[in-house]
């Protein structure tokens, strides 16, 4: 172990160049193996944090790796459309280990600019030799040549004219979106806005945080980040919203994330817990809280006066919710394990009892595709079917706990009307004492030019 990491680390030192293996294979390996990963099933998520874990990189060679890793997952069916295009055979049907190493190379040419062409070739060409692919390395070389030459003629897309007419077909394509996805996108969305969704889609997400009114302010994270290099800028219509730009390097070791100064938190989800209002001394449930970014933000605008009671049913993910409450020092959140749609039967001294519920439900998560690389991939119309039923039982569940005059938000991280404004349109003509207070709708990219899709929906019950 300790000498592949000394190997890994010696590949990225141009001196060491010679005595190890040419420089920038480390990184692109890296990514290739995370592909290879995911096509056996991990997350894609998982799979990088676990291959960082055994590689020893350079901050720019981590960099370099996660942007090739995640941008070849999210763009798979336009890099399998080119290969179907330039190869004799079609990307589905090579071997599985040269699709994606071509993947990792076809995407720097195709997307990241700053990956000289030449290298490009020349690492796909190399990593296939090391890689156990030595008698197809002249196939990888022709085919990425074989795609600069299409691409000097002046041809931007893998289509035909016949299949560029088709619409779902092509937006499906140009973006790396399922079939299924195109198709019902197209029906909510005028064509040039579903195009927006897909270029939002594939944009690397922005990094929010939110800073911890109770020991700090925007100003003061501001210029504590600053002090160390990284600028932040505010985000319109967040208060405590700052945005960082370019290289931060290990989160964790920025100035103020150890004291609880601030956490990180897209700007689309910023906008949820204020919805409710929260006010100090308040009852209020977090029924899905995991990892905790909303029970924490409803404790910080309650002053930390109160309780949030952040119930969920992952074990693991609950302890996130421990840490990140006791890192932003906050004591009015306690912390409990259950399944919310049976909590009202298993506690019926909790009926009517909470001034608020938040319920952050669990869905199907198409407003967060940028930052979730394989979730295309692995979301389909027959999950969302079920997502929908738990979304219902959870509303079911958790209004009988509401107070009078209670107030109930939904919020998912999808666009999809069948999870969002559809299930609360047949949870309203089933309640008359419920009142749609507001809902909206933002897609990906609609905060200040970026951030995540997010709906919510604040219901008040009446009487
Ligand atoms: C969108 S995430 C919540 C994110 C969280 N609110 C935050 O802001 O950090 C949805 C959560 O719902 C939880 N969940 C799913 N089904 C549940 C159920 N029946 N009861 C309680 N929690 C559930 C999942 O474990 C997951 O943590």
């Amino acid at each position: 172990m300790e000498h592949r990491r000394t190997r890994a680390l010696l590949s990225d030192s141009p001196a060491a160049s010679s005595i190890a293996e040419p420089r920038g294979l480390a990184p692109r390996r890296l990514a290739w193996q995370v592909l290879q990963a995911v096509a056996a099933g991990a997350y894609a998520d998982g799979a990088l944090e676990r291959e960082l874990g055994r590689t020893l990189l350079s901050p720019a060679d981590r960099g370099l790796a996660t942007e090739l890793a995640y941008g070849a997952i999210r763009q798979r069916r336009l890099l399998d459309a080119w290969l179907d295009q330039l190869g004799k055979v079609r990307a589905e049907r090579q071997p599985p280990k040269l699709r994606w190493l071509l993947h990792i190379g076809l995407y720097q040419l195709l997307a990241s600019d700053r990956v000289p062409p030449s290298a490009a070739v020349s690492t796909t060409v190399e990593l296939a030799k090391r890689g156990g692919l030595a008698r197809l390395a002249p196939v990888a070389n022709g085919l990425l040549r074989a795609f600069l030459r299409r691409r000097e003629a002046g041809d931007t897309s893998p289509l035909t004219a016949a299949q560029s007419a088709d619409l779902p077909l092509a937006l499906g394509v140009r973006h790396s979106l399922p079939d299924w996805l195109t198709r019902e996108l197209l029906q909510w969305l005028p064509p040039e806005q579903a195009d927006a969704f897909g270029r939002a889609s594939n944009h690397p997400p922005s990094l929010d945080l939110r800073v911890n009114a109770l020991c700090s302010s925007p100003a003061a994270v501001q210029g504590a980040l600053a002090a160390a290099g990284v600028e932040a800028s505010p985000i319109e219509g967040l208060p405590m919203g700052l945005t960082l730009k370019g290289r931060t390097g290990d989160l964790s070791q920025l100035p103020g994330f150890a004291e609880g100064h601030w956490c990180v938190q897209d700007r689309a989800a910023q906008r949820i817990a204020p919805l409710l209002d929260p006010q100090p001394g308040e009852r209020i449930l977090d029924a899905c809280a995991a990892p905790g970014g909303k029970s924490t933000h409803l404790a910080e605008l309650m002053g930390d006066q109160g309780q949030v009671l952040a119930l969920d049913r992952g074990e693991a993910r609950l302890r996130r919710v421990t840490r990140n409450a006791e890192r932003l020092g906050l004591q009015s959140i306690a912390v409990q394990h259950g399944d919310a749609t049976a909590l009202a039967q298993q506690q019926p001294e909790l009926l009517a009892s909470f001034d608020r519920i938040l319920v952050d439900a669990p869905c199907s998560g198409l407003g967060t595709l940028a930052r979730h690389a394989d979730a295309r991939w692995r979301i389909d119309p027959a999950a969302i079917d079920e997502l929908v039923v738990l979304q219902r039982e959870l509303l079911d569940g958790l209004l009988p706990l509401l107070k009078p005059q209670g107030r109930l938000v939904y919020a998912t991280c999808t666009v999809h009307p069948r999870e969002n404004n559809q299930l609360i349109e047949a949870v309203l003509a089933e309640h008359p004492e419920l009142q749609l207070q507001q809902s909206w709708q933002l897609w990906p990219g609609e905060v200040d030019g970026a951030g995540d899709g997010f709906y919510a929906a604040l219901l008040q019950q009446q009487g």
